[in-house]
């Protein structure tokens, strides 16, 4: 009965989404492509779908040696993880010089969150919730990239992520569909701009397809496992928003998908991603990703070549099972030439786009790079991008801003560490170049600062494990002496302070790839050192670097002041003294819930009701969802984050009591800067479908508007909610709005605001 009645979108699941922007037929690439084609001997394809790996920086164990003598005979389509435009040039050359057919190579990078000048982890971007800021930071990272050389950059990383524990929540945008898919969209619009083949443009590649985020137990590499609906409507949408943005290629995940690994997954890869997304891009492996599937009992190399080839991945990232083992399956007829000429096709259509056969070193401008990379102007992006980043979780007694002279004593274990400003993937960075906090806050306060120094305590307190999370030259500074001589050090220094700042939390390499933890808790023996801070009586303010959500209750309930910095790259020290002493109020709101304990783990803000919800306010209740020991709720929500000064809202008005197909519905709500400083704040609405065909969120962010308020200052801010927003998919997978009542809540975060009621027509 309910499907008569609801809107139904699509018939075939996801056929409502429109064509890709950069995917429309282009007649005279084809032409171009196919008489080149017609010259390629069955070797020379298949070794375009080779990318061995290459250069400074590895992230497995794979050998790619003979990289030179392999490209002579055309079988290499491109490298990465190699820079500068001289060097590309170098192996440029070596491809359109010496081999038969002079294809060009395509130079490939993690370029995650900028190149040279480092912004900060996805994660805090995510946080800004700014998308042109966003897409600048792009833009900034593409123009840097592509003046060293690079044309193709493995990012946007867009997995949905509701375990803190899983260490690549660093590289995405959080747990929620809606602002990871205006944060993918963001970032393809500023990778590859309107126009590939400019030199100053990349492809983007977004990963990891798919599911990745949900590995179990946070473990990474894990194998995940999610009905189709939850896939559908929870994980699927920031890769659709990337491919619908236009992204040029995408790339598989390491995970299984419904008992197939991503990379054999015919259904991921075809009949979804391309068939029914209308993918015209490529698609790469992760890394190894093909002899993986060994492991994962797929079968021997050739078999797992054989079932990835005919998944539809076009492109084998360092597993050599394409240019070793495909000849045998295509003799046997388990594979067709078609197969191999198609994937051959989409990565020389891509290298057209690039325009790199028109000039195979429109990327190697040796002038650009001393003109463009790490300027003045791209680090003061870079700083104003951290600030906005930053999250602001307590500030009792508003003792934040740092107000009048102090005698600020800096004591932590990332006070005084540049190197892990930058967090993971920051692959181009030099990490000397970036600024600590000690030297931020020395710049802030001039030359006759007063602000003393102690280490005070080791990221860690095991040397083993420090070795663990150093591992790729981000030093930690091991301090061989006691915790306690540490420790006393810091304290014996307080009779001269008059604040504290803390500068604790992870080092960099506590999150990123393969950097997994099984307690999120303030590492080693921190919050010893906090206790010994807090007992001294002096007021501390606790400055959080993190590339995750971690279990901070008793540092919530004892330090008046914290304010979250994730990494802020290069600019980061700097960045965190502009909102310390007040230049820059900070605005950045959380976008993955912060657990009060492990056991909550995975929480976030958009779950089911249940049929047996805990009553609003309550802790416990017996024969409720709940737990004995702890509340349900998280320690910090979902687009949680406070500012030094104080925003109202009042008056939410919908400008009618019913939507439909036709009539839209506007909701506004007055908001005032009520406190003592200007500043930006992050308003939100949520919606609540109050009865589906399924269950359906207690919440579902559907707009988000940032907007800066003088002090004093009151600003009308209006959102249109159509019949688009209030779809999802059903059980049969069809993309539908269902008539029927809905909430409408528009707030400061998910678990504050006001409330209004709409029916859908
Ligand atoms: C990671 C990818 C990355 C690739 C290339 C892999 O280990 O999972 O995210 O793009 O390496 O460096």
């Amino acid at each position: 009965m309910l499907r008569n009645l609801m809107y139904v979108v699509a018939l075939l699941p996801l056929a409502a989404f429109t064509q890709p922007r950069t995917q429309l037929a282009n007649p005279k690439m084809e032409a171009s492509v196919s008489e080149l084609m017609k010259k390629m001997t069955l070797e020379e394809k298949i070794g375009q779908l080779n990318l061995p790996a290459s250069g400074d920086i590895t992230t497995g164990t794979a050998n790619s040696s003979n990289v030179a003598e392999q490209i002579k005979q055309g079988k290499v389509g491109g490298l990465f993880n190699i820079k500068t435009a001289a060097k590309i040039r170098e192996v440029q050359k070596i491809a359109v010089e010496q081999s038969r057919l002079k294809i060009p190579l395509i130079f490939g990078m993690d370029v995650i969150h900028g190149y040279k000048t480092v912004f900060p982890v996805p994660l805090a971007l995510s946080a800004s919730w700014d998308l042109a800021l966003i897409e600048k930071s792009a833009r900034i990272a593409a123009q840097e990239a592509s003046a060293d050389g690079i044309c193709w950059t493995f990012s946007p990383m867009v997995d949905i992520a509701r375990d803190p524990r899983w260490g690549r929540v660093v590289e995405g945008s959080g747990e929620d569909p809606y602002l990871g898919s205006q944060i993918a969209a963001a970032m393809i619009k500023g990778y590859q701009g309107d126009d590939l083949s400019s030199n100053n443009t990349i492809l983007a590649c977004v990963k990891h397809f798919a599911l990745y985020g949900a590995a179990e137990a946070g473990r990474d590499y894990n194998t995940t496992d999610m009905s189709r609906i939850r896939m559908y409507n929870e994980y699927l949408p920031p890769y659709k928003a990337a491919v619908d943005a236009g992204a040029g290629s995408v790339m598989s995940s390491f995970n299984e998908v419904d008992g197939i690994p991503a990379a054999a997954n015919r259904w991921l890869m075809t009949d979804l991603l391309r068939k029914q997304w209308g993918f015209k891009g490529f698609v790469v492996t992760d890394y190894t990703a093909i002899s993986e599937m060994i492991s994962h009992g797929m079968g021997d190399l050739k078999q797992v070549s054989q079932l990835a080839l005919k998944a539809g991945i076009d492109m084998d990232m360092v597993a050599d099972g394409f240019l070793n083992t495909l000849k045998k399956p295509l003799e046997e007829g388990k594979i067709t030439v078609a197969e191999i000429d198609a994937a051959c096709r989409r990565i020389l259509e891509a290298k057209y786009c690039l325009g790199l056969f028109d000039d195979p070193y429109r990327y190697c401008d040796p002038q650009r790079a001393g003109k463009e990379v790490f300027t003045t102007e791209n680090r003061q992006v870079a700083r104003q991008t951290a600030a906005q980043t930053f999250v602001l979780l307590k500030n009792d007694n508003q003792l934040l801003p740092i107000q009048g002279k102090n005698k600020i004593a800096l004591v932590g274990p990332l006070a005084d560490n540049g190197e892990n400003m930058t967090g993971t993937w920051s692959v181009a960075a030099d990490f000397a170049n970036s600024v600590s906090l000690l030297d931020g806050l020395k710049t802030a306060l001039g030359d006759n600062a007063d602000l003393l120094y102690a280490k005070g305590s080791n990221v860690v307190d095991d040397s083993a494990l420090d070795a663990r999370v150093s591992i790729f030259g981000k030093p930690t500074r091991w301090d061989k002496r006691s915790p306690k001589e540490m420790i006393d050090e810091a304290v014996a220094i307080s009779p001269n302070w008059s604040l504290v700042v803390a500068a604790v939390g992870e080092s960099a390499e506590m999150t990123g790839e393969s950097s997994s933890r099984s307690d999120i808790g303030l590492p080693g023996n921190q919050q010893a050192l906090l206790e010994a801070l807090l007992a001294t009586g002096k007021p501390v303010v606790m400055v959080l670097f993190t590339g995750r959500p971690l279990t901070i209750a008793w540092e919530n309930e004892h330090v008046p002041a914290i304010l979250n910095v994730w990494f802020g790259g290069t600019e980061a020290g700097n960045a965190i003294a502009d909102v310390l002493m007040g230049k820059v109020n900070p605005s950045g709101k959380l976008s993955m819930t912060f657990p009060r304990s492990m056991g909550q783990i995975p929480i976030y803000y958009n779950h089911k009701n249940t049929g047996r919800p805990l009553a609003q306010g309550k802790w416990f209740q017996k024969f409720r969802s709940n737990y004995l020991d702890i509340p349900n709720d998280p320690l910090y929500p979902f687009g949680y984050g406070l500012s030094y000064t104080t925003f109202d809202y009042k008056n939410l008005q919908l400008s009618g009591r019913e939507l439909n197909s036709a009539r839209k519905l506007k909701v506004s709500v007055e908001v005032s800067n009520t406190g003592n400083y200007d500043g930006a704040e992050v308003v939100q609405l949520y919606i609540r479908d109050l009865v589906g065909s399924i269950t359906r969120p207690v919440k579902e962010l559907k707009g988000f508007q940032k907007i800066f308020l003088k002090k004093g200052e009151t600003k009308t801010v209006e959102f249109t909610l159509t019949e688009k927003e209030l779809r999802f998919y059903n059980s049969q997978l069809q993309f539908v709005s269902e008539p029927g009542d809905f909430q409408v809540f528009v707030g400061s975060s998910s678990e504050k605001w006001l409330q209004g009621n709409f029916t859908l027509k």
